[in-house]
C-alpha cells in the first residue's frame, strides 16, 4: 500500500474523545518500550511521526495518526512499565481495555512482543483477554535485527505453541524492524486486505 499522507490527529485521554468519524482503525499495543511508536513511523517512513524514546513510559493516551486521509493508525501507552504509580496503572488499564472493548471501528489490534524474549505472562495474559472478548489482533515480533535468523523462528514457534494452549487457530504473526523496515510491506498488505473485507 502506498502511503500519501500521514499525520498527528489528536491524543485523546478518554474513548469518549477519540474521533467519532468511524473511519477505519489499527491500534499498536504491547509492554513499554517495545516498539510501538517506532514501528508507526516505520510503516508510514516518517521518523518523528509518532515520539519514541529509550525510556520507557514515553507514550500517553490515545494517539490518532490519519493515514492517506481514509484510516488511522493508533499509537497507544505501553504496559508492565515498573515506574508508573499503582494509580496511573489503574487508571491506564480502565482506559485502554475499555478502548480497546468499545471502538467499533477498530479492525485489528497489533499486540507487539519483543523477539528476543520468550513469550512473558503478561502478554500471553493480555493476548488472552483480547481473544476473550473476540477483538482481532495479530502478533508482531518487533526488533528481528538484534536476532539471528534462527534464533527468530525459535521464538516465533515458541509464540505459537504456548498460544495454542488457549487458541484453536493462531493469529497472524509478522516479523519486524523498525531499523531495518522487515515487516513492514507485510503488514501494510495485511491492514489493506482488511479494509477491503
Ligand atoms: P512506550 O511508548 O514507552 O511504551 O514505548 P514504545 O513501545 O512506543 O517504544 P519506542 O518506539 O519508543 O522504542 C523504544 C526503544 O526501542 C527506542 O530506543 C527505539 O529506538 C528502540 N527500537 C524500537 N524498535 C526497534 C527495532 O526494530 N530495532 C531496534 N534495534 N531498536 C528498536
Ligand atoms: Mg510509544
Amino acid at each position: 500500500m502506498l502511503i500519501r499522507s500521514a499525520e498527528f490527529l489528536k491524543s485523546s485521554p478518554t474513548v469518549a474523545e477519540c474521533p467519532r468519524d468511524n473511519l477505519p482503525e489499527f491500534a499498536f499495543i504491547g509492554r513499554s518500550n517495545v516498539g510501538k511508536s517506532s514501528l508507526i513511523n516505520a510503516l508510514v517512513n516518517h521518523k518523528g511521526l509518532a515520539k519514541t524514546s529509550s525510556t520507557p513510559g514515553k507514550t500517553k493516551l490515545i494517539n490518532h495518526f490519519i493515514i492517506n486521509s481514509q484510516w488511522y493508525l493508533v499509537d497507544l501507552p505501553g504496559y508492565g512499565y515498573a515506574k508508573t504509580s499503582k494509580g496511573e496503572r489503574n487508571v491506564f488499564s480502565r482506559t485502554i481495555l475499555s478502548y480497546l472493548a468499545q471502538r467499533a471501528n477498530l479492525y485489528c489490534v497489533f499486540v507487539l512482543v519483543d523477539s528476543r524474549h520468550r513469550p512473558q505472562q503478561s502478554d500471553l495474559e493480555f493476548i488472552n483477554w483480547l481473544g476473550r472478548n473476540e477483538i482481532p489482533i495479530a502478533i508482531v515480533l518487533t526488533k528481528s535485527d538484534k536476532l539471528s535468523a534462527a534464533q527468530l523462528e525459535a521464538n516465533l514457534k515458541d509464540y505459537g505453541t504456548v498460544l495454542l494452549e488457549e487458541w484453536s487457530q493462531l493469529p497472524p504473526f509478522f516479523e519486524s524492524s523498525s531499523k531495518t523496515g522487515m515487516g513492514r510491506d507485510e503488514i501494510l498488505s495485511y491492514i489493506e486486505e482488511s479494509m477491503k473485507e
